[in-house]
């Protein structure tokens, strides 16, 4: 059984993210009525197509996950995005997106909270793979407690935000060893989730702990921002 490893940071278990509710929980909007099953992790739902989303698209086809991607234009503008990537990827709205079982947060820092907004987030595991390149907004938090606080309901798991998006959308094994990629979150079952699909992608995981400490060194400006490593056998 694969596992992933843990960074010596003490891992919080905890049923509902540390901070989900600071900032409130989205009030239900026009976008409402989700079409999937959100315990349904086979799916991953993509909200934002671009660089960093297509490659998240990449490595979810990849681990044998069904696809589902979103920009701010609507299914009609990903054509040529969902063609590219091939059978199991499909384009749907942002509530489409958001009702998969694991959603990833992939546009960029000042779009995030238009685009969750009006969300409604009922236990889907949420990858958080944003990068705030400013942080004096954050009053002294990490970006992903920024970033749990605007999606009260889902379990956020910051992830895939370390490495660029061509190294990320590639084969992680590479130099006869496996690309490494590091997890940080408070919600277990959440965590485990995501561990799994970058694991079926091929990559090493490795457990940051929670999701203060851990998203606080994968953040920018952490000591693991933009870090590239390769796991030998
Ligand atoms: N690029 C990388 O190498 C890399 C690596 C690690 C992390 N990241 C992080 O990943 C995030 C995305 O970066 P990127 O480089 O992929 O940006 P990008 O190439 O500019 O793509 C941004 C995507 O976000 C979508 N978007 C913007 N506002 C939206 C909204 N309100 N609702 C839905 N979709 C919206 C855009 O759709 P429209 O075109 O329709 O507006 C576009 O598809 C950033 O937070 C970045 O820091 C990027």
């Amino acid at each position: 059984m694969k596992t992933a490893k843990s960074f010596g940071l003490p891992i919080v278990h905890s049923a509902i993210n540390v901070a989900s509710g600071r900032e409130g929980r989205p009030s239900p909007g026009s976008r409402k009525g989700n079409l999937m099953d959100p315990a349904d992790r086979n799916r991953v739902g993509i909200i934002g197509a671009g660089r960093l989303g297509q490659a998240m698209a990449r490595t979810a086809l990849r681990a044998g996950r069904s696809v589902v991607i979103a920009n701010s234009r609507g299914p009609a503008s990903l054509t040529a995005v969902v063609s590219a990537l091939g059978a199991g990827a499909s384009a749907g709205t942002v509530a489409q997106a958001s009702a998969a079982g694991i959603v990833v947060i992939a546009v960029p820092w000042a779009r995030v909270p238009e685009a969750v907004q009006g969300l409604e987030w009922n236990g889907q595991i949420v990858i958080d793979a944003t990068n705030d390149f400013d942080p004096g907004d954050l009053d002294g938090r990490t970006s992903s407690e920024r970033v749990a606080g605007l999606v009260g309901g889902a379990r956020v798991v910051k992830a895939a935000n370390t490495l660029g998006a061509a190294v990320l959308g590639a084969d992680p094994h590479e130099g006869g060893g496996q690309r490494v990629i590091f997890v940080s979150g408070d919600d277990v079952d959440a965590k485990s989730a995501v561990i799994a699909l970058f694991q079926d992608a091929g990559f090493f995981a490795i457990d940051l702990g929670d999701l203060i400490r851990g998203g606080g060194v994968q953040q920018v400006r952490g000591p693991l921002a933009g870090v590239n490593l390769i796991r030998l056998p």
